[in-house]
């Protein structure tokens, strides 16, 4: 094998080795092409996730930086003290479905070398044994995030702690896991164990010889009094050159152990991770994803007595601090993911200062932001609600909106409660609105109609999305240009979907009001109050001839737009409708497609209307309206060249008027 090394290969090998050569400082994003050094169960998951351990019973898994730390001085003749050092990672521990109790938890680990001969798992965490822990000789320092009682011989008193060990399990000093907001002195439990994001901080000061271990949730800003500072002098422990990496295990209860993101610097702070660049960790189906130990005492009283010290204290709080108030946590909040911080939104928008808003609709006011922990721009929507009811099924709802990615779709990154104020954070999307591109454009810019028929395609996309491709029917209820976004390549995003969907459960049943905009609801939607993907279809079809004739779908008590076209098209000048901006300067054919395409699905017939991956094949060019007839109150057919044929009754012109003047049409579903 050896005799077979070519000049290439060689090459090769020396370009990786000096790829891997990194030094501190250094960070990472997901582990993707990282080089760490793995051992026993550790993984690095496609997605760039680190996985220490799966749900395999007694395993262990470590992953080391492949390249040892210089820790002291190299260049100083006498004995020095060991560096500062700092560093930050993002870890989840995923309980396996087996239970709720988990096991065992991860550390945080410098070494002489990355074997650990004869290791045991449990709660020696894959760094120690019986026989050496607390060896001196073993030079290992460790912080250890548990989430399990200590061993019978350990001062560890509960599980849910973090712990600084030199050379053995017995920790130095142990905290159980806790952080206070920035700014606040409030102390919150973090159950280590949920599956959720936490990020952790560990600091090192060579001088004064002083460790801070700081933990929070890893969508919180860092808090800024440290849960665990303490006096502890390194220069013994370490040695010259130390290997830094993380160790898990598991015993008779597993936990999946992950970090999905690390950086670790030497005389310097670690670089700040960017939380919304990590992999996030697949959170497993657990029965219950609450924190766990076998202490009665831990399970029942502690949580009781923090909520009745966390409620005092937040009683307290409302009355000095009224701004921030109203931030308590309640357990199934906990569950949901991309959770703010208020005062991270609040900072971000300046205060929700007026300077900031950049729209404000039927859901509320939308602010501009940039996050102070990630520098990245967000939008945030700001909703007013009335009613503290039916909290939890807003929550579960907007955990499945938070699910939902599409490129035409505006990803909600995340939301915040604050009182009856929902803040919603989703992608800034810098190029405006359809609506002010279409109707305010800065400096005459005029939409060409290459730009418009991609926008109407993605826009008809997202709709497919929402209506068909994802696991639950979502109804966007509100479409229109003021609703869709245009990002720098130009691509339509919708915003706002399923919104409407949330104000459903504040609703009580029969006060059911119609959520839509004038203009763009539905015969059948007015009436019946009952929104369909049929309804979105009618919206959209409004849509597309806006797009298309550069005209609002109603102008003044005489015009309205669908009409308009309409008698353009009976009068066999359809092309008349066609954006007067344009200077005829696009595919006739197209153009005529997309006018009928827009009249067909705004037909006062929901029947009528063709699905959305129907319209997606006009707009491709996969299919064609063959035979479109829409002379009124005649039977007439249109036809599709895929050879199925619709049944279309009367003209949606006759129709707008006669939906308003009868109700002898029966287009109930
Ligand atoms: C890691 O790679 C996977 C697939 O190769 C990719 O989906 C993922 O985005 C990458 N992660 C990062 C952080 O680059
Ligand atoms: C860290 O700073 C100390 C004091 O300035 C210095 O002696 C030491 O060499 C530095 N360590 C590294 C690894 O650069
Ligand atoms: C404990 O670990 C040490 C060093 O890693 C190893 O030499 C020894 O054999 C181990 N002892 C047991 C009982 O496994
Ligand atoms: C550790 O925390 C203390 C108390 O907040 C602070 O004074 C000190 O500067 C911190 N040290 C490091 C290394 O971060």
């Amino acid at each position: 094998m050896a005799m077979g090394f070519s000049l290439p290969c060689l090459v090769i090998f020396f370009f990786c080795v000096s790829v891997l050569r990194v030094q501190a400082p250094f960070v990472y994003h997901g582990f993707n092409n990282s080089g760490l050094d793995l051992d026993q169960g550790a993984f690095i998951e496609p997605s760039g996730l680190l996985r220490l351990t799966d749900s395999s019973q007694y395993v262990i898994g470590r992953a080391f930086h492949p390249i040892a730390q210089p820790m002291f001085d190299i260049n100083s003749e006498t004995v020095s003290d060991v560096s500062s050092f700092s560093t930050s990672f993002v870890f989840a521990i995923v309980p396996s479905s087996s239970g709720p109790p988990v096991g065992y938890g991860l550390a945080f680990v410098m070494a002489p070398s990355t074997q650990f001969p004869g290791a045991a798992s449990e709660h020696y965490l894959g760094l120690f044994n019986s026989s050496n822990n607390g060896d001196p000789s073993n030079h290992i320092f460790a912080v250890e995030f548990d989430t399990v009682n200590g061993h019978d011989d350990e001062k560890n008193f509960k599980g849910n702690h973090v712990g600084i060990n030199k050379n053995g399990v017995r920790s130095s000093a142990s905290e159980s896991a806790e952080y206070s907001d920035y700014g606040s002195d409030v102390k919150t439990e973090v159950y280590l164990d949920t599956g959720d994001l936490i990020q952790a901080w560990i600091d090192y000061d060579g001088r004064s010889k002083l460790v801070n271990v700081t933990i929070a949730p890893a969508n919180v800003i860092r808090p800024t009094e440290p849960l665990i500072s303490y006096s502890i002098n390194l220069t013994p422990v370490l040695n010259e050159m130390m290997y830094v990496g993380f160790s898990a295990s598991t015993g008779k209860e597993t936990s999946f152990h992950y970090i999905s993101g690390w950086s670790f610097a030497i005389n310097e702070s670690a670089p700040q991770l960017n939380v919304h660049q990590l992999p996030p960790p697949l959170k497993v189906q657990s029965p219950l994803p609450s924190s766990s130990t076998f202490n009665p005492l831990v399970t029942v009283v502690v949580p009781i007595l923090s909520a009745i010290t966390l409620m005092g204290i937040l009683f307290l709080a409302s009355i000095f601090r009224r701004r921030f108030r109203g931030e308590n946590l309640e357990e199934w909040e906990r569950d949901c993911p991309h959770r703010f911080g208020y005062r991270d939104l609040y900072k971000a928008t300046k205060g929700f200062k007026d300077s900031e808003l950049i729209g404000s609709g039927g859901f509320g006011s939308v602010y501009r932001g940039v996050l102070p922990s990630t520098g990245c721009e967000v939008a945030v929507k700001r909703i007013t609600r009335n009613a503290s009811q039916g909290m939890r099924e807003f929550a579960a709802e907007i955990e499945s909106l938070g699910r939902l990615r599409h490129k035409n779709l505006v990803n909600l990154q995340g939301w915040c409660k604050k009182q009856n104020d929902l803040l919603l954070v989703y992608d800034y999307i810098p190029n405006g609105s359809l609506d002010s591109l279409l109707y305010h454009p800065k400096d005459n810019f005029v939409l060409n109609w290459e730009q418009r028929i991609n926008i109407l395609k993605g826009v008809a996309g997202g709709l497919l999305y929402l209506h068909e491709e994802w696991e639950q029917v979502v109804i966007h209820r509100d479409v229109k240009p003021s609703n869709i976004l245009i990002d720098i390549s130009m691509n339509a995003r919708l915003s706002d979907f399923g919104l409407a969907r949330l104000y459903d459960h504040d609703q009580i049943s029969h006060t059911t009001s119609v959520v839509g905009t004038i203009g763009y609801i539905s015969p059948e939607l007015a009436r019946t109050g009952k929104a369909s993907k049929t309804t979105d279809v009618f919206a959209y079809g409004v849509l597309i001839l806006e797009v298309a004739c550069g005209r609002r779908p109603l102008e003044s008590d005489i015009f309205i737009l669908v009409d308009w076209v309409m008698e353009c098209h009976e009068k066999g000048r359809i092309l008349d409708a066609a954006d007067p901006k344009l200077n005829e300067i696009y595919d006739t054919v197209e153009m005529e497609m997309v006018l009928k395409l827009g009249l067909l699905c705004s037909h006062y017939n929901p029947e009528a209307r063709p699905s959305m991956r129907q319209v997606t094949r006009f707009l491709n060019g996969e299919d064609q309206i063959l035979a479109f007839d829409p002379s009124p109150y005649s039977q007439i057919t249109f036809q599709s060249s895929s050879g199925f044929t619709q049944f279309i009754p009367p003209s949606s012109r006759t129709s707008t008027t006669s939906f308003l003047s009868s109700t002898s049409i029966d287009v109930g579903r």
